[in-house]
């Protein structure tokens, strides 16, 4: 009995793999995104961008503040010069972060610790819009 559950499990298992890769080629755009990121309040390498009990959703949500994340950006946010996620904003940052970090602080010298997406096609950042509207 034991024998079968375990061929069964390993069998769903090298299924669920194939599921996988057969959606790898046109994956959606955002997965990209959840290599480092959840789409809920739970941080992962960054902080989460889903709504959750103890975070708003990340679209107009303001910059750096999700709760108990460690931000580098923030470092460089002068008082009361903060940003709100909306589209242009998050349009800039997933094609390029390190350059859209010196833009929105208004600092040259201003770091990110999330390396530049490279999402700069607008039909790409529209799916991933859409997805962030979708948990915010
Ligand atoms: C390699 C990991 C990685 C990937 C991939 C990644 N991010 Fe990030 N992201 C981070 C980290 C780390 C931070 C925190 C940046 C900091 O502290 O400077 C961050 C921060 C952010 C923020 C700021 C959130 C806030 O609370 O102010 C947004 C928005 C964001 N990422 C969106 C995205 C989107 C959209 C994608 C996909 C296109 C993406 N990220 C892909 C690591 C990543």
């Amino acid at each position: 009995m034991k024998k079968v559950i375990m061929i069964a499990a390993a069998a769903a298992f090298v299924l669920g793999m194939n599921g996988l890769t057969a959606t790898d080629s046109n994956a959606a755009a955002w997965k990209k995104c959840a290599a480092c990121h959840n789409f809920t309040d739970k941080k992962k390498v960054g902080p989460g961008l889903g709504k959750g009990a103890n975070d708003p959703g990340v679209f107009g949500r303001e910059a750096g503040i999700f709760k108990g994340f460690k931000y580098k950006f923030t470092k460089y946010i002068e008082p009361g010069k903060g940003w709100h996620w909306d589209e242009a904003h998050l349009r800039e940052w997933m094609c390029n972060s390190k350059k859209a970090v010196k833009k929105f602080t208004g600092n040259d010298k201003a770091k990110t610790k999330m390396p530049p997406q490279k999402i700069c096609d607008p039909a790409k950042q529209d799916e991933i819009l859409a997805k962030l509207k979708s948990v915010s």
